[in-house]
């Protein structure tokens, strides 16, 4: 009994708790973007937030990691510390990795280039062009390289690169920061068919060490790869669960499902 009691009372590492969004209400200007929002983000967990077009979900994003400021509530971590009270770029210090919509690499910059700058941000690119190959790619570098599968192309300028190539060198030079939290908004937006099943596999191999949340509109891979889902409704929270619970809620298929998909999505769970 002695050493298996040790663990007896701690949950899963999957099942702690790294962040939490309470009672979070956000306006513009008097209009109610997010009213009382909630969410729970778990480690290691990989979490889909869907909901119509204007429900909140950047909004949710952007409160999360610090751009905006909510006009009530909190976001938690697990320390107490409360990053609405942070600048942007104290929240992300504190571990959440932020990813737009629109990729923001440096076009100009190779993809070797862009990761040194994500390392160390007062690097001296043009200094490190002077050191040898095998001394610039750190191990860091060399596991998010595998990850990402850009290891072949090191010196494309990023601005050459295909969209997909852009949002996982994006994703790399997010990951060289170790974030506990990452949040994807629409990453597989204008990718290939073949791009998306990468970006899949991609989240879900990040998602084995950390949180990520990603905003997704595209039903067939918040299908395909969500562990959990978040869907909210007019700033609200709808409801949560599996894929599998959220798309027999009757509630979610008249206001997202059904209407955007057809009775294909409800009658699956049937
Ligand atoms: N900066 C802003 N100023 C005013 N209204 C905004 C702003 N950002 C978002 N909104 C409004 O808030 C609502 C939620 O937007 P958003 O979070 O982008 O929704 P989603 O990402 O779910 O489509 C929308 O009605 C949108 O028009
Ligand atoms: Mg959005």
């Amino acid at each position: 009994m002695g050493s298996l009691s040790v663990n007896v009372n701690k949950p899963p590492l999957s099942e702690q708790t790294v962040l939490m969004v309470r009672d979070v209400t956000v306006s513009f200007s008097g209009f109610v973007a997010v009213r009382g929002m909630n969410l729970s983000l778990r480690q290691r967990e990989l979490h889909f937030l869907i909901g119509p077009n204007g429900a909140g979900k950047t909004t949710m994003l952007d409160v999360i990691c610090g751009k905006t400021k909510p006009l009530s509530g909190q976001v938690l971590l697990p320390d107490g510390t409360d990053l609405v009270r942070k600048k942007e770029h104290q929240v992300a210090r504190l571990g959440i990795g932020r990813k737009f919509q629109a990729p923001s690499v440096f076009g100009g910059l190779t993809v070797l280039e862009n990761l040194e700058i994500a390392q160390d941000p007062n690097k001296n690119v043009f200094h490190a062009l002077r050191k040898r190959r095998s001394d610039r790619v750190t191990s860091s570098m060399e596991e998010v390289l595998e990850q990402i599968g850009l290891g072949h192309r090191l010196d494309i300028r990023a601005g050459s690169l295909s969209h997909g190539e852009k949002q996982w060198l994006e994703i790399g030079m997010l990951l060289l920061q170790e974030p506990d939290v990452l949040l994807l908004d629409e990453p597989v937006a204008g990718m290939t068919d073949e791009e998306t099943d990468k970006t899949g596999i991609l989240l879900t191999e990040i998602a084995k060490k950390r949180s990520v949340v990603i905003v997704e509109h595209d039903m067939e891979f918040v299908r395909h790869y969500a562990e959990k889902v978040t869907v909210m409704h007019e700033g609200k929270l709808l409801t949560e669960g599996t894929m599998q619970e959220v798309q027999l809620n009757p509630v979610v298929a008249e206001v997202y499902l059904g209407k955007r998909r057809g009775s294909d999505v409800v009658a699956e769970g049937d």
